[in-house]
C-alpha cells in the first residue's frame, strides 16, 4: 500500500506522521481515517478549498486535477505549483509527501 508522509504541522500532526491507504483513496479520506483532521468544509465535493494541501514528493503519481479542482484552488490561502484539493487528489501506488498548509481560507479571513 503506498504510503503518506505529513509533514509537521502544529495542530493536526505536531510530530508529522505515516499512514497508509489503498491506491484509488483521496488524501482526504485517507488523513481523515487516520485522525489527521484536516478540514474539509465541503465534505470532499471540490467546492471549498479547506482541504488544500501541498504535494512535496510523489505529484506526479496523483490522479489528475480537473478544471473544477484547478479552478478552486486558485482561491485557497498559500498556493504553491504542487498544490492540491486533497479531497481530489487520489492516491496511485506510489508514496507520497504532503504538507498540510498553516491556513485554510477560513482561518486567513479570522486571522489576518
Ligand atoms: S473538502 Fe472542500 S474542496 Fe475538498
Amino acid at each position: 500500500m503506498p504510503v503518506i508522509r505529513i509533514l509537521p504541522h502544529p495542530e493536526l500532526a505536531p510530530q508529522g506522521t505515516t499512514i497508509e491507504a489503498p491506491a484509488g483513496t483521496s488524501l482526504c479520506e485517507a488523513m481523515l481515517e487516520h485522525g489527521v483532521e484536516i478540514e474539509h468544509a465541503c465534505e470532499m465535493s471540490c467546492a471549498c478549498t479547506t482541504c488544500h494541501v501541498i504535494v512535496k514528493e510523489g505529484f506526479d503519481s496523483l490522479g489528475e486535477m480537473d478544471e473544477s479542482e484547478e479552478d478552486l484552488l486558485d482561491r485557497a490561502w498559500g498556493l504553491t505549483p504542487t498544490s492540491r484539493l486533497s479531497c481530489q487528489a487520489i492516491l496511485s501506488n506510489r508514496d507520497v509527501t504532503i504538507e498540510i498548509p498553516k491556513y485554510t481560507i477560513n482561518h486567513a479571513r479570522e486571522k489576518h
